[in-house]
């Protein structure tokens, strides 16, 4: 795998930049639609740990979920650490976490993609996790499929690495669509700290890509993407 910085790319209809500080506060406020973050952020082990809560009970999960959101919707505790990703990014040693903010060609920031080390990152740094979210408003015209086409084909050809491993919610399918698309291999299925409006606890199917994957379903799809 290469140590290659964040690159800006422009694609038929989106520039996928290189995040700046200006853009973080309007994607933040996308990122707090609950639309947008219900199957997006799975809730961090640390609340679970900090208050000692059980992700197998829904009460404690339902629990779990509100600290988290009381969190993320506020503003002035989500700053610093914005400034920081911003800071980090900018300073060169994060390249380990590629994140791209994604803007309509009139600059419009309509939403973010990451490729971040997955959980067993100390093992095999090259293997990765992917992200991403669209402002409700422009979601369902392909533009997450054509973002994540072009920062694959950057990550697979350019940094190299080796193989992403990730999940989403079956309730999710704007997003394993995604990766189905993009040629991601369904692997299995695990439970999640989602719940639905039922108090079902949810699972997740589980994907994984490689290089060859990647291309091989580029080619037989070079209409679509
Ligand atoms: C997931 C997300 C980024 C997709 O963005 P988008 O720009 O709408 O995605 P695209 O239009 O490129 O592709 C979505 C695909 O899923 C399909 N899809 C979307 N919603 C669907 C639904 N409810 N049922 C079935 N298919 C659905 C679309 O039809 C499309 O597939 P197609 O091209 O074969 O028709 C967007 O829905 C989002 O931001 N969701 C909230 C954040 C999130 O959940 N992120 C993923 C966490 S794993």
């Amino acid at each position: 795998m290469k140590n290659i910085s964040i690159k800006n790319f422009e694609t038929e209809r989106l520039l996928i930049k290189r995040p700046t500080i200006d853009e973080q506060f309007t994607l933040w406020n996308i990122l707090r639609d609950e639309q947008v973050n219900r199957y997006y952020f799975p809730t961090p082990d640390r609340i679970f740990i900090k208050n000692n809560l059980s992700k197998d009970n829904i009460k404690d999960l339902k629990l779990a979920r509100s600290i988290f959101l009381n969190q993320l919707n506020d503003w002035e505790r989500q700053q610093p650490f914005y400034e920081k990703k911003i800071e980090s990014i900018n300073s060169e040693d994060n390249s380990q976490k590629f994140t791209w903010s994604i803007f309509l060609k009139n600059d419009e920031p309509i939403g973010q993609i990451t490729v971040q080390p997955s959980d067993d990152y100390i093992e095999n740094p090259s293997i990765r996790d992917v992200g991403w979210y669209i402002n409700p408003k422009y979601q369902g015209q392909g533009l997450a499929t054509e973002a994540a086409n072009k920062v694959l084909e950057f990550m697979f050809n350019e940094v190299e690495i080796e193989k992403i491993i990730t999940s989403a919610a079956i309730e999710n399918p704007g997003s394993w669509r995604i990766m189905e698309k993009l040629g991601f291999e369904r692997t299995g299925v695990k439970k999640s700290t989602y719940y639905d409006d039922n108090d079902n606890i949810l699972m997740c199917y589980c994907y994984s890509c490689d290089k060859k994957k990647f291309l091989d379903r580029k080619i037989s799809n070079s209409k679509v993407l």
